[in-house]
């Protein structure tokens, strides 16, 4: 299990039934965690509170740092509010293998408000190309590289869906040395073209390794669902791998973050990794 200790302006501060609450900067939030189910109450106060499918008090804007990355964040319409902080440990990951890979394509799928392919253009790839289905995001994660000030210039924004802009890719024959993706459980391209992880992982796998087979040299497939482990993503990965005649280096892990004042911690996500040469994992 990874659990990421290196985060300053983020933490969970405790767990409580059925919520957590984190400080995001100098804003505490009280958000729905299902995997918080047998905690007691807490007295924290809080700035914002997710309930009945709204924030209690919407707050617009502020940002907040992970080494030297910014982030901007807003409580939007979901729970999210712009980072997924478990995500740090791949972001680390993403910049190791950037540093030993000279001139790398990076493909971020499912790319959100941006975190990943910004600490990917922190590492001054040749190009770093974000996909997301949802414009808004795409508008976000563009803020986020101005606030970064990494020259958004070799960042390109694609508002498409995953499977489609990777079947275009083929066509074009474009490669790449690195791909992350995010996908989750369910979801809708901006045409209305219908996601459902575990339907279509392989066919995203397929079509991700074969944009990796000439030169690539990295893969991450996270996951949130509750319904595929990380043992079924790691076996399917195997099975593509070899399917492509791909070395079969492969590393899972759950992410965790901390929770403040106890040793436990709360588990957040799986990851798949992949690297051709072994000694990036
Ligand atoms: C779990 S979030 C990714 C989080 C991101 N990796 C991060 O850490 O910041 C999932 C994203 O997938 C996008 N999405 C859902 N269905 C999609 C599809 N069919 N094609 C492309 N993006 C899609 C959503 O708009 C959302 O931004």
């Amino acid at each position: 299990m990874l659990k990421n200790t290196n985060w300053k302006d983020y933490e969970i501060l405790a767990l409580e039934k059925g919520f957590k609450v984190e400080r995001f900067g100098e804003v505490i939030l009280k958000r729905p965690e299902p995997l918080a189910q047998n905690k007691k109450r807490t007295s924290i106060p809080v700035d914002s509170t997710f309930i009945d499918n709204h924030w209690s008090h919407p707050i617009t804007s502020w940002t907040i740092q992970y080494k030297d990355l910014k982030f901007t964040l807003e409580t939007g319409k979901f729970k999210h509010v712009g980072i997924f902080p478990e995500q740090a440990d791949n972001w680390d990951f993403l910049r190791h293998c950037l540093r030993k890979i000279p001139n790398a394509k990076v493909l971020n799928l499912f790319g959100y408000t941006g975190a990943a392919t910004i600490a990917c253009a922190k590492e001054s790839p040749q190009e770093i190309v974000h996909v997301d289905a949802l414009k808004s995001t795409l508008e976000t994660a563009q803020k986020n590289a101005q606030l970064n000030q990494v020259d958004d210039q070799f960042i390109r924004y694609i508002n498409d869906d995953a499977i489609k802009f990777l079947e275009r890719e083929a066509r074009r024959e474009r490669n790449y040395q690195g791909i992350v993706m995010d996908p989750p459980s369910f979801g809708r391209g901006p045409k209305g073209e219908m996601w459902k992880i575990t339907e279509q992982l392989p066919t995203l796998i397929d079509l991700a390794l074969d944009r990796l087979q000439v030169e690539g040299e990295f893969l991450v497939i996270n996951t949130y669902s509750t319904n595929l482990s990380k043992y079924d993503v790691r076996k399917l990965l195997i099975e593509k791998l070899e399917e492509h005649n791909l070395p079969i280096n492969v590393k899972s892990y759950d992410l965790s973050l901390p929770i403040k004042d106890s040793t436990d911690v709360l588990r957040a996500g799986q990851t798949v990794r992949w690297a051709r040469q072994k000694h990036l994992l």
